[in-house]
């Protein structure tokens, strides 16, 4: 039971004392997030990995997080993923071999620079790749600073993965009649030639938890509750954006709610487990999913199960390491400019 599993936990960690930080996104279950030292969205609990000197980085979070969190911290420390099916598959839309491939089709078509741009939801090769062009990476509250940037250093961007969240940055700087999508899985709509009549090249990935939002769903809430705020996060659909009262980033959302007034309702379109947090965190607050509730569950953050973080802290005490996510040295060091470069802006 979890009672049970969380006095073994608590023992591993009286054990293990300050060799180990548990860092807890957001989006990942109550029974994590409860064992966490830090609680926070990816950009934030990859900052709280930089300034850790523990020994182990327990992450509860997805692969691509994990991997940055080896990339920020000393080499001597290690980051440990409770499960190692916990794979964003936004991240797996962008695989850096076939953005090479399209990278080589579309630069191919014109003199002017292109710079590449990706969310920090990505993997550590393709943040290596946009180093090496010129590029960089950028979270969901500094997109906007990062296609500023590329358009002081360049003339258009590519940004990967995620369509949304790059429609959603153009139309804020006013370059919405710029965009062109990219469908690296359709060979018909691939016209390199045309991308190239536009400033804002957007690949085609998504997330499949935002994604599902629906500006129905706004009007349902609004219809229910009158008095209802809506935020919801930018990898949602744009006129989804636009039918809500506010977007922001995860950690916007944080605060929207932290700094609410007592009795405000806020509805939430973001990942379910952090609309149940903040209903936990913040009663005075009336907080409200945006829609229902098993269909805003993110699987891959769902894998982390806290029977697997039981066990890499039990392993930890026997002196076994499990899990370790390992960038390569190589890529290590690209990624690590096309983050510092984001960290410079
Ligand atoms: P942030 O934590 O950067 O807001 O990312 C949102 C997300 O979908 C993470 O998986
Ligand atoms: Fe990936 Fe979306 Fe899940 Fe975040 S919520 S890990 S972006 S699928």
């Amino acid at each position: 039971g979890e009672d049970e599993r969380t006095e073994r936990i608590e023992a591993a960690l009286d054990e293990l004392g300050d060799d180990v930080v548990i860092l807890g996104h957001n989006y990942q279950r109550r029974e994590i997030v409860e064992h966490a030292d830090f609680i926070g969205d990816s950009y934030q609990l990859s900052k709280e990995a930089a300034n850790s000197d523990a020994d182990y980085v327990i992450f509860g979070g997805v692969t691509f997080m994990a991997e940055s969190a080896d990339i920020i911290t000393d080499d001597d420390q290690s980051v440990i993923l409770p499960s190692m099916e916990a794979s964003c598959p936004m991240a797996g839309m962008a695989e850096a071999l076939q953005v090479d491939a399209a990278w080589a089709e579309i630069t191919a078509e014109t003199d002017e620079r292109i710079i590449p741009i990706t969310y920090m939801n990505s993997y550590a090769d393709l943040k290596a790749f946009c180093a090496e062009q010129g590029g960089l990476v950028c979270t969901s509250s500094n997109a906007h600073r990062a296609f500023e940037y590329a358009f002081e250093k360049g003339d258009k961007v590519l940004f990967l993965p995620d369509k949304h969240l790059g429609e959603n940055t153009a139309h804020r700087l006013g370059i919405e009649d710029e965009i062109v999508e990219w469908d690296p899985w359709d060979p018909e709509s691939k016209d390199a030639s045309k991308a190239v009549d536009n400033d804002v090249i957007l690949w085609d990935g998504y997330c499949q938890v935002h994604e599902r939002f629906r500006v129905e769903h706004v009007e349902q809430i609004r219809a229910d509750h009158e008095d209802a705020n809506v935020i919801v996060h930018p990898e949602c659909r744009r006129e989804v954006v636009e039918a809500a009262d506010k977007a922001g980033s995860t950690a916007t959302i944080c605060e929207t709610v932290e700094n609410a007034d007592p009795g405000d309702t806020w509805a939430i379109g973001t990942e379910i487990h952090l609309t149940h947090h903040l209903q936990r965190w913040h009663p005075e607050v009336n907080v409200l999913p945006l829609c229902g509730e098993a269909c805003m569950d993110c699987n891959a953050m769902r894998q982390i199960d806290p029977n697997y973080l039981t066990w890499v802290l039990e392993e930890l005490v026997e002196g076994r390491e499990r899990n370790v996510i390992e960038v390569a040295p190589e890529e290590k060091e690209l990624a690590q400019v096309a983050l510092d470069r984001m960290l410079e802006i």
